[in-house]
């Protein structure tokens, strides 16, 4: 009977959240099968990617317990993947940061919040009274929701008044953003994941969805009972995506952007062009002919390393598809020509007529939960509700809904992350305030950013968790509430808006962005003019509302009960550009001459492989919050190093050897070797989750001259065999934050 009732217990857990996880590490069940039955499901938003699951998160005795998928919700149907079943660990996991820390003789110690923000008024107030107000630099985050981002643009550029404030999406998407602005207009993803459905041909480039945006691989489902269409992917490995595919072309690194020419090339020779949308809608044309026309397929065949009939076939599946959707991430963007590699996808769309209906659209696929609220938000690339910086009628509309002076908008952008950084290192920004984000695990080219985070006078960090490898540094560490404990709004790669609820408090003294902004506006004496009556999120939401009313991104057409009534509302609906109007002078688009430049840092004889850099699916970004998730860790406890088989019989490697990978800028010893043909001979890849392993010891600080997006994609490194003396203890560390 006993057993019986046990084993009724534990199969009541699994149902509950296929979270067997805490069972197992329960010897006697007699815990969890009862005390993780919640009492009440809150509906909210996942807080990790942004393909924008909707959940339901599971409470009982103000705990969250459980995380189950939202059936309703048109993005999941009821599914997520491991981090999002998962997420309910992070809150009240033992990394959480629950006071605010001062560092005093050297020392991080507990202060009130009144000491705290007192004093990061006082210092910032002093540092810019001696350097100017633009030696503040603030790098805020796609983990915040819309209406906290909004409110700290204001306190930023309108309080603290330094226009040098980015957000750590800039490492990611920036290339999509300038990319699209270039061939458009405007930002703005012109699709849907509905069009994955609906395409004949999905064609996907550097976007390995199967491990970074895993619910949407339910998008690209071809058995029977879907609507027949080809799915092609591009990515120099053989990733779970390309498995996946019925294509896969494993091209050279960087050898998309002559892949995307050749395509066209072929493409105009086989009249497989739209040229009625062309003459309409398009700018540029002839020369763009011109140019691709040296893209003969044994041109790019000799560049990219694909054969000739590849090439032809996925520009033959392209050009004859009634509807083509290209779909991209990091592959593209994680690059110093990623902009201009965005045009170039966005010149297929173009002369094909593939934008603006059912199916057809050029679609980066965004990172975090909410990059996009961040990007049309702004006050960093652009001014709120995709305003610009240059235009003056656009300061005039926003002086006005503000009710403040004209001049004290700014007429440019500030300084873009890497900038910011550099400007520390170079002693012209003396205090940095980082929300939300890592850099000492996520910025390129480690030994820089560490310059820059011991340089400054002052480092504020604020984060739900610490320490992090990024708060040690601090001299102020402000521990705010995350996912699961506020309110307000996330928008996903596909512009659907979204609500995020608070089911628990957060732990300790933590405290929501949202109220740390009002706090420090109120100390600085702005709170009155920059939010008048404000109290909580949801008069932020107000205001964008305003502010974005009659803009593309206009939210005023939906309130927050609507979104959470709607599991989510899409702003700009399923394609933008369906008029084929474009926002610029002539309302046409531009299409890009692109030229396919080889990578900066080509491998030699001393250091022989293309490192390649990436993520899994059981991980996110730095591992702040999935350190903290056991069953994600003993999943994947530490990094690794893919190696093609033949590269590792020349180097007498054997699987599971522990290597170092050295580059110009460092090394990262002790990395598990894989030996796998999911390589190509000369490349490797690692992971850059990992703190104990920094992939970014090694990388490359090069940047997109126009996004400003750093080169993680390709760099020339040396493997060798790590020696004794450089390797970790054996087991593997389950947390940076326990480490030694
Ligand atoms: Fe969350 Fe992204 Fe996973 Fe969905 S796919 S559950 S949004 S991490
Ligand atoms: Mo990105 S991770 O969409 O900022």
């Amino acid at each position: 009977m006993s057993s019986l009732f046990t084993q009724f217990k534990r199969l009541v857990g699994i149902d509950i959240r296929s979270d067997k996880y805490t069972y197992a590490k329960d010897p006697d069940f007699g815990y969890t099968a009862t005390s993780r039955i919640p009492e009440k499901w809150v509906k909210t938003t996942c807080g990790y990617c942004s393909v924008g699951c909707g959940m339901l998160l599971g409470v009982k005795d103000n705990k969250a317990v459980a995380v189950r998928g939202n059936p309703d919700h048109p993005v999941n149907r009821g599914k997520l993947c491991p981090k999002g079943l998962s997420e309910h660990h992070i809150l009240e996991s033992p990394g959480r940061a629950k006071q605010p820390l001062l560092r005093k003789n050297g020392v991080l110690t507990p202060v009130s919040w009144d000491e705290a923000l007192d004093t990061m008024v006082e210092r910032l107030r002093d540092i810019q009274s001696r350097y100017g107000n633009e030696s503040l630099g603030v790098v805020g985050t796609g983990q915040l929701l819309t209406e906290e981002f909004y409110t700290l643009g204001k306190l930023v550029q309108l309080g603290f008044r330094t226009r040098n404030h980015d957000g750590n999406t800039t490492l990611c998407m920036a290339s999509a953003v300038s990319g699209y602005k270039l061939s458009f207009g405007s930002d703005g993803p012109p699709g849907s994941y509905a069009d994955m459905e609906q395409a004949d041909l999905i064609l996907l480039i550097g976007a390995n969805i199967a491990d970074n945006h895993p619910i949407l691989c339910h998008r690209v489902d071809r058995s029977p009972g879907t609507k027949p269409r080809k799915l092609i992917v591009v990515d120099p490995r053989v990733t779970k995506t390309a498995m996946m595919a019925d294509l896969h072309l494993a091209i050279k690194p960087r050898g998309d952007i002559a892949l995307i020419n050749g395509i066209a090339h072929i493409l105009i020779r086989e009249g497989l062009i739209d040229r009625d949308y062309i003459a309409l809608h398009t700018n540029g044309f002839e020369e763009f002919a011109a140019y691709v026309a040296t893209f003969t397929p044994a041109h790019v065949a000799s560049i990219t390393g694909l054969t000739e009939a590849q090439i032809t076939e996925t520009a033959l599946l392209y050009g004859r598809a009634k509807a083509a959707f290209i779909g991209w991430t990091m592959g593209v963007n994680h690059s110093t020509q990623g902009a201009v590699t965005v045009t170039a996808i966005n010149n297929l769309a173009l002369i094909t007529g593939n934008i603006g209906r059912t199916g057809a659209a050029p679609f980066s696929i965004t990172g975090q939960c909410n990059a996009m609220g961040t990007r049309e938000s702004g006050f960093t690339s652009s001014l709120p509700g995709y305003r610009k910086f240059d235009n003056p009628q656009d300061r005039e509309d926003l002086a006005h809904i503000w009710n403040i002076p004209v001049d004290r908008i700014p007429t440019a952008r500030g300084l873009a992350y890497p900038d910011i950084i550099e400007a520390a290192v170079q002693g012209r920004v003396k205090a940095l305030w980082f929300i939300a984000t890592n850099p000492a695990v996520s910025f390129p080219n480690y030994k820089l950013v560490e310059q820059a985070l011991q340089s400054v006078e002052f480092l504020v960090v604020q984060d739900g968790f610490h320490p992090t490898p990024t708060s040690d540094f601090a001299h102020l560490v402000l521990p705010a509430a995350i996912w699961g404990e506020k309110e307000g709004t996330y928008t996903n790669s596909e512009r659907r808006v979204s609500k995020a609820n608070p089911a628990v408090r957060p732990p300790g003294e933590a405290r929501p962005d949202f109220d740390i902004f009002l706090d420090l506006a109120e100390k600085l004496g702005v709170r009155q003019e920059l939010y008048p009556n404000w109290h909580t999120p949801h008069d932020a939401y107000q205001e964008w509302q305003r502010v974005s009313a009659g803009r593309m991104c206009d939210y005023s057409k939906f309130s927050w009960q609507q979104i959470d009534e709607a599991n989510g509302i899409q702003w700009g609906g399923e394609s933008l550009y369906r008029d084929g109007i474009f926002p610029t002078p002539d309302g046409r688009a531009k299409l890009h001459l692109v030229p396919c430049d080889p990578f900066i840092e080509q491998p030699d004889a001393e250091y022989d492989f293309i490192l390649n850099t990436g993520r899994t699916v059981e991980h996110w970004h730095t591992r702040t919050k999935t350190a903290e998730v056991e069953l994600l860790n003993d999943m994947v406890p530490n990094a690794w190093l893919e190696i093609n088989p033949y590269d590792a019989t020349r180097l007498e490697l054997k699987p599971h050897d522990r290597v170092t990978v050295h580059s110009r800028r460092g090394a990262v010893a002790d990395l598990e070797l894989r030996i796998t043909g999911i390589v190509a001979p000369g490349q490797v890849f690692m992971p850059f989750h990992f703190a104990e392993t920094n992939s970014n010891i090694v990388t490359l600080g090069s940047f997109d001259p126009i996004s400003r997006e750093p080169n993680f994609k390709q760099c020339a490194v040396r493997i060798e065999r790590t020696p004794m003396r450089d390797r970790r203890r054996a087991s593997p560390q389950r947390s940076v934050r326990h480490r030694p």
